[in-house]
């Protein structure tokens, strides 16, 4: 008869385990209680990365890579992308349910109460360069947002979680456009409530001297669709690092900075950057072969491809593409989606790509979207992180309700074995191959 439960016998006492297994799981405290001996240390499984390991019970985000299959609390990403608003997803994502008629116009009616930004955030941007990464500007801003909002350090206050939460969904896009402006050299623009959430964004962006700016309405969807499809995407690196954070009971600001810091990095939305340098690189659709045999060599990786968890086509690439045409339909044709194509056409027939299911990931095609729209690269990330925000704010929420303990992983200890000081003037110089093995610090 078959039982959900694992065997395992331990072969350094003879001891014999049952454990249970729940939902193809087994729990790490579950092997904790295998010992050598019984003073001695229970087991730990070695999980770098924490590739194979579930962290969290979570009811936001469904992901299932292998199919190619995402939902957000149920519905399917291409319903929401197809049949939604940006907002309604946030909605969705932070209460767990779509919201009526009437709880939506209030929830949206709460969101742009907080649009403004107090006046010292703008002189707090001013004293960044005009040269610096907007990316740097939101994480550095967003961590500052603590100090204005003190009562954001009151987490087990219902109302105080969600008047933050709020307050971030608000003031992420004009923290953005402040970033932007201040690249630019170009004075800010105060939120208009009058427009949508991703019309107002555009508007606090690209406004210039008319009295109201009226937002392209293909432009308006397409951004609101990609911030629907950058919403939320389960226990991934920059999300992860918001429940670790948040788990340490800091508040939603620091949690949301720290996130957006990890969603900087070229392995994670800093991808969505360095797809577009690649593919201006690149040049034309003749050198794709090139940039191919390069990739195959090892000498670089073919950003915007690959996922830690998708192993077939990432749901969110599909929508991209088709919203790239619409939106070129307004700009005109940004030249790199050609490069883009055939990189993706001889990739998906190539052995090495095959072999290892690498796919185009939310990256690959969002770049050249955002490019023809009149973002520079820099920017890409920022927009990724405005989607994101509703994600990580979600998640926060999640973990505090479930009560998590403060994160704290186990290491495998490889260090030196006790040794005693010995005093600076009788220490010898150590040979540069033993300096190696640390760094040069
Ligand atoms: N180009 C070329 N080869 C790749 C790529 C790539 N983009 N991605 C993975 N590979 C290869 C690796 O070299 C490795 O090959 P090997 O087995 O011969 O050594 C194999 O595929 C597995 O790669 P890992 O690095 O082990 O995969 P991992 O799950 O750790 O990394 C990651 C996932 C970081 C996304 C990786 O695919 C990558 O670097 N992609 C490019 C950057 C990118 O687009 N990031 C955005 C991801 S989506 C997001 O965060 C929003």
């Amino acid at each position: 008869m078959s039982r959900d439960t694992l065997t395992i016998i331990d072969n350094r006492t003879g001891q014999e385990y049952e454990i249970p297994i729940e939902r193809d799981t087994i729990r790490g405290s579950e092997l904790n209680k295998i010992k050598a001996s019984p003073d001695g240390p229970g087991l730990r499984t070695f999980d770098v990365a924490i590739a194979n390991t579930a962290t969290c019970e979570s009811r936001i985000t469904y992901l299932d890579g292998e199919g190619g299959v995402l939902r957000y609390r149920g519905y399917p990403i291409e319903e929401l992308a197809e049949q939604s608003s940006f907002l309604e997803v946030a909605y969705l994502l932070v209460k767990g349910h779509l919201p009526s008629a009437s709880h939506f116009d209030m929830w949206q009616h709460n969101i742009k109460m907080h649009t403004l930004v107090h006046e010292n955030v703008k002189h707090f941007i001013d004293g960044f360069r005009y040269d610096a990464h907007p990316m740097g500007i939101l994480i550095g801003t967003v961590g500052a947002l603590s100090t204005f909002y003190p009562d954001a350090k009151n987490i087990d206050d219902e109302e105080s979680r969600r008047v933050q939460t709020r307050r971030l969904i608000a003031k992420i896009p004009t923290i953005a456009a402040l970033a932007f402006r201040h690249s630019r050299g170009l004075s800010y623009v105060p939120p208009d409530n009058d427009l949508s959430y991703p019309g107002n964004f555009l508007s606090m962006l690209f406004k210039m001297t008319e009295l109201k700016y009226r937002p392209d309405p293909v432009l308006e969807r397409a951004l609101d669709v990609l911030f629907i499809l950058h919403a939320d995407h389960e226990q991934n690196c920059s999300t992860t690092t918001a429940r670790v954070v948040g788990s340490a009971h800091a508040d939603p600001y620091s949690v949301v900075s720290a996130a957006a810091a990890a969603l900087s990095g070229p392995r994670h939305g800093g991808a969505s950057e360095d797809v577009v340098r690649m593919l201006h690189e690149c040049g034309s659709v003749d050198k794709v072969p090139d940039l191919i045999k390069s990739v195959k060599a090892g000498e670089r990786r073919l950003m915007g491809f690959g996922h830690r968890v998708y192993k077939n086509y990432d749901p969110r690439a599909r929508i991209i593409k088709k919203i790239a045409y619409e939106v070129f339909e307004v700009t005109g044709k940004n030249p790199a989606i050609d490069v883009a194509l055939e990189l993706e056409r001889i990739a998906l027939e190539d052995d090495y790509f095959v072999e290892r299911k690498l796919y185009p990931n939310v990256d690959f095609y969002s770049g050249t979207i955002y490019e023809a729209m009149g973002f520079q690269m820099e920017m890409f990330p920022v927009l990724f992180a405005i989607g994101r925000t509703a994600g990580w704010v979600a998640q926060w929420a999640e973990m505090l309700a479930n009560q998590e303990r403060i994160a704290r992983p186990r290491q495998v200890y490889l260090g030196e074995d006790l040794r005693h000081y010995v005093p600076l003037g009788k220490r010898e110089d150590r040979s540069e191959q033993e300096t190696e093995i640390t760094g040069p610090y």
